[in-house]
């Protein structure tokens, strides 16, 4: 390989990369039985699951009766049905265990006068198939993901998950159809280090760093698709991007739509709750598809508040201190510290900000990735696993529930991490590692230690996240969508002759956030692309030119690969409409 440096080699029999939620239930799992590692861009407990602020779904029925049928329901019905129904019939029943599991691990949650889990509302969550909004959502105040996290880091350490904290995965390493390891880059001191491994899972998060307005951290910027789709294999449902209705104007941090589940409503300049027109029964706990687009109707009609007319207000100050101080102290000091504002006594100025991908690495509910196409049946690849935010197993369709992404992280990292000691200790050996094994990764790296060429990473991404937030957000045409198309071919291009000024190896993060950019480029054409096709509106994916959800064609999920050249190929499979044990739900006209 010629001027190539040494190269660390490490072997596990399971690597995990990405400790968030999913990489730490994965490895807790695994490490029971055989031996686990995390590689991870930044300290575990700094996953961006720390931020998930209002809980986690269960059909626990502390508050009142609940059953897991009519959560399975919710969220057929909230994935607009293009939700896989055995993937989310196996997570519904799954949940309640799920969360007493945590409960018992030691997971601080908030609790009812009885000492029982607290539950809340939230959108799209309802009691009998749709009659009205239940308490189902298991909270820890508004900080449920930070508990979690803590909770599971704690228990991997006392299972002793060996940690590679502050590693940057750059490349699958594949021998043949088989998934071996991954090469990763030390951003501490700088060097090539290859994960051998038996099987290997990705849990890498989101990918809505490629928006101007979002809710998601520095990290989430989807560098598992990128090294997915230039292995060769597909990504899934990527024009599925969610806009939360409530992130904070100019800023876009989230304030949990546990407000709402409070009694917090939104108001127009008018000071009307407009919400009643556009979702009568639910009103402010309507899916947040619908929420979201009821408040971007708002401001391009005019009733948007402030000097420009572009945001909402959220009121909180009538449901008293004392609820916001015990239920929602986090989303006080957000508010307080990022717009000034004492949200006891004023309205909090909101926007939608982009929140969640419901896209991801194509995988069953064993957290197997998987290829398949209308024609050909589902197979897995041999030693890869997905989990997460990262995966699309399909649960959430074209749009999410509130608190099912904590339920789905739970439930397919536990059982990826289970599958894959199974799998582990199913091979007598490692599956070697092929010749020059993460070559054209190390070689990309050093090209760009050694670069010369006169674009930046900075004004790029910066034109990509604008220019995303602009064409291919909320609302989406053919013409927006072609313009995006274009932009992000000439950023491409741009890319080609990139350079960075930061040469050195030690905490380049010039360096790293290259390599983000390059991740981000590749998957937004792949999201670009899937909304371009789709000639209707399904979710998340609101189509001003085809306004309605078309079951006849496109009742199935987009798959994109990358091509040499660098363009997108779409291919589709089929949604899996049978549940496991019970008769199909048939689309109907959602009545939110
Ligand atoms: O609104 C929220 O607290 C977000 C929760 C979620 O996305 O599940």
């Amino acid at each position: 390989m010629g001027n190539i440096p040494d190269v660390i080699i490490h072997k596990h029999d399971v690597v995990i990369v990405g400790a968030g939620g999913a990489g730490l239930r994965a490895a807790l799992e695994a490490s029971k039985v055989v031996n686990t590692a995390v590689i991870t861009q930044v300290f575990p407990t700094r996953s961006h699951t720390v931020s998930a602020q209002g809980g986690i779904a269960a059909t626990l029925g502390n508050m009142e009766p609940d059953n897991w049928l009519w959560h399975m329901f919710d969220t057929v019905k909230g994935s607009d049905y293009l939700g896989d129904q055995d993937a989310i019939e196996f997570m519904c029943r799954m949940a309640p265990e799920i969360v007493i599991e945590l409960e018992h691990m030691g997971m601080p949650f908030s609790r009812i006068e009885n000492g029982k889990i607290f539950q809340r509302r939230f959108g799209g969550h309802t009691r009998e198939f749709g009659k009205d909004a239940i308490q189902r959502t298991c909270a820890a105040a508004d900080r449920t993901g930070h508990a979690m996290l803590h909770t599971l880091y704690e228990q991997c350490v006392k299972n002793q998950v060996i940690f590679y904290n502050e590693f940057f995965a750059i490349d699958l390493i594949m021998n043949e159809d088989h998934v071996v390891g991954v090469l990763a880059w030390d951003i501490v001191n700088g060097g090539f280090h290859i994960f051998h491994a038996k099987a290997t899972m990705f849990a890498t998060g989101g990918y809505g760093r490629c928006y101007k307005t979002t809710s998601n951290a520095h990290i989430c910027t989807g560098d598992g698709l990128g090294i997915t789709l230039r292995a060769g294999l597909p990504v899934e449902d990527l024009e599925f991007v969610q806009f939360h209705p409530t992130g904070i104007y100019g800023v876009g941090n989230l304030i949990t739509e546990g407000a709402r589940g409070e009694g917090g409503y939104l108001i127009n300049k008018d000071g009307e709750r407009f919400m009643k027109r556009y979702a009568p029964t639910v009103m402010d706990l309507a899916s947040r598809d619908v929420v979201s687009r009821a408040i971007a109707e708002e401001i391009r009609n005019g009733r948007g508040c402030g000097p420009k007319g572009d945001y909402v207000l959220l009121k909180l100050d009538h449901i008293g201190a004392n609820v916001i101080n015990e239920r929602l102290p986090g989303i006080w000091e957000l508010t307080y510290v990022f717009a000034g504002i004492d949200c006891t006594k004023e309205p909090i100025p909101v926007v939608p900000t982009c929140h969640y991908c419901m896209g991801g690495i194509p995988t069953n509910y064993y957290a197997e990735v998987v290829v398949g196409n209308m024609e050909q049946p589902e197979t897995p690849v041999k030693g890869f696993y997905a989990a997460g935010e990262c995966a699309c197993v399909s649960i959430h369709g074209a749009n999410r529930l509130g608190s099912n992404s904590l339920l789905d992280i739970m439930v397919f990292g536990k059982v990826g991490g289970q599958k894959m000691a199974e799998f582990a200790e199913s091979l007598p050996e490692h599956v070697p590692l092929p010749e020059n094994p993460g070559k054209d990764g190390i070689e990309r790296v050093i090209g760009l230690l050694n670069s010369t060429g006169k674009e930046r990473m900075g004004p790029i991404w910066e034109e990509l996240k604008e220019s995303m937030d602009y064409n291919c957000s909320v609302f989406r045409t053919e013409e927006t969508l072609v313009k995006q198309k274009a932009i992000i071919n000439e950023l491409w291009k741009r890319f080609q002759n990139i350079g960075i000024d930061d040469k050195s190896r030690v905490y380049n993060l010039d360096l790293v956030e290259t390599l983000e950019l390059e991740n981000m480029l590749t998957y937004s054409k792949a999201i670009v692309e899937g909304a371009l096709a789709r000639t209707e509106s399904r979710g998340a994916h609101y189509r001003d030119d085809y306004p309605k959800r078309d079951d006849v064609n496109w009742l199935k999920h987009t798959l994109a690969y990358l091509e040499e050249d660098g363009s997108i190929r779409l291919d589709y499979k089929p949604v899996r409409l049978k549940p496991l044990t019970v008769p199909p739900f048939e689309p109907k006209e959602r009545v939110y």
